[in-house]
């Protein structure tokens, strides 16, 4: 039976924090039970914006491994490795990169974006460009079908099926297929066939999706074609022949409510994070001193839950009883922040106990740690192995 296999990367570019737990490893905690997962750290992803910053990457890519483990991503359920231990991940982007259109590239949402918000980096590199082609090396790679990802990293995906597609239409063709579709173009007759011709390569040498469409339209139509020749035509628009490469689908991860300590989304960008395994005095004192409903100055002001960072926290920890103890105490005045913040600390402490002892288990001892990415990164080699043979050889490069 065909296990579906789920594949997700992270960029070691900082410790992990609540937003983490709660948008992305939580669902990986679930995912690593339902399927065959793997998860990697992308470190040289991480390099393709921090390349003066080296020394940050080495640092990063061991604490969020632990961060992981922490969290409760289990290396007997999952793969976990390093990008850059199973290099068939660079082998794969190089010959990928032979078919890869640079117009599809510069069309990827994240490229000018990134570049226009990160404007202290010089990101108009050839790295950075090419970032998407090197996830999509790292998915296809695996022949993963599903990939989790947040909304951003959706384009990132369909440019991944793309890029399939491509390989599978220019590698994948079976022997006799292309003399078979060219007799097949001909029965279109003169002018239809001149039409397909047209539109085919407007899609295959731009991605012109519209001429895709088009040509689809047009052998609908086509009514003297046999089913056969039908189906051959179609596949000869998209390379519909050999699926050596798969094409995976986004799962989408729900964006994290988890707010941060002024209120904002929670991230390090914006200097209100807890971390992930943060000891419970700084939490505490964190907690303590985040800001609350500006109206309330002193202790018998009455609140409004609404206009208070900590209220969120309470959404995403307390039950229903703290909850109405909160709005009815906040808005007549009845307990004062620090009371109300309480319940808040003694949640966040007891979800990161769990995490701070099992981190405790690979602090105390760095080689678990080391074997664990050991044996992923091995088991990840065997499984590329078997792709990057098939790619080579569908690529000529067989030479044994
Ligand atoms: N680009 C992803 C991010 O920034 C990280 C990543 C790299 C990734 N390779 C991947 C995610 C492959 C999923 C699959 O979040
Ligand atoms: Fe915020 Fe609670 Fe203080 Fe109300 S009582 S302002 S909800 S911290």
């Amino acid at each position: 039976m065909f296990v579906d296999r789920v594949l997700s990367g992270m960029r070691p570019t900082g410790s992990l924090h609540l937003g983490h737990y709660h948008g992305v490893l939580k669902n990986w905690v679930k995912l690593q039970h339902e399927f065959q997962c793997l998860f990697f750290v992308a470190d040289w992803h991480a390099l393709t914006t921090h390349y003066d910053a080296p020394e940050i990457i080495g640092q990063n890519v061991w604490d969020m491994v632990v961060d992981w483990l922490a969290a409760g991503v289990d290396p007997s359920q999952a793969t976990l490795f390093i990008q850059s231990q199973v290099p068939e991940h660079a082998e794969l982007h190089l010959l990928l990169s032979m078919i890869t259109p640079l117009g599809w590239l510069e069309r990827v949402p994240t490229y000018k974006d990134q570049q226009e918000k990160l404007t202290d980096k010089d990101l108009s590199t050839y790295g950075f460009l090419g970032y998407p082609l090197l996830q999509s090396a790292d998915i296809l790679i695996y022949r993963a079908n599903r990939v989790p990802v947040g909304e951003d990293q959706v384009p990132h995906i369909e440019f991944t099926r793309e890029i399939a597609r491509r390989f599978n239409h220019v590698y994948g063709r079976e022997t006799g297929f292309e003399q078979k579709a060219e007799a097949a173009v001909k029965k279109l007759g003169v002018k239809r066939s001149k039409l397909y011709r047209e539109l085919r390569t407007r899609y295959q040498q731009q991605g012109d999706q519209e001429a895709l469409a088009a040509a689809k339209a047009l052998l609908e139509e086509a009514a003297n074609l046999s089913m056969g020749d039908r189906e051959r035509l179609f596949g000869f628009l998209e390379g519909g022949g050999k699926m050596i490469l798969s094409e995976p689908h986004a799962l989408l991860t729900e964006a994290s409510k988890m707010p941060g300590l002024d209120g904002q989304k929670m991230s390090k960008s914006y200097n209100n994070t807890i971390t992930l395994r943060e000891d419970a005095d700084s939490v505490t004192k964190k907690i303590r001193t985040m800001p609350t409903d500006p109206a309330r100055v002193r202790r018998s002001d009455p609140g409004d839950p609404d206009k208070c960072p900590v209220w969120e926290f309470h959404k995403v920890y307390s039950d229903d009883a703290t909850r109405d103890w909160v709005q009815k105490g906040c808005r007549s005045a009845g307990i004062g922040c620090l009371e109300c913040k309480q319940p808040v600390i003694d949640a966040v402490l007891k979800e990161q106990e769990p995490m701070r002892e099992r981190a405790q288990l690979y602090l105390d001892d760095p080689t678990l740690v080391r074997n664990i990415i050991a044996e992923g990164s091995d088991r990840a080699h065997k499984l590329a192995a078997e792709t990057m043979r098939d790619v080579r050889n569908a690529m000529g490069l067989n030479y044994s």
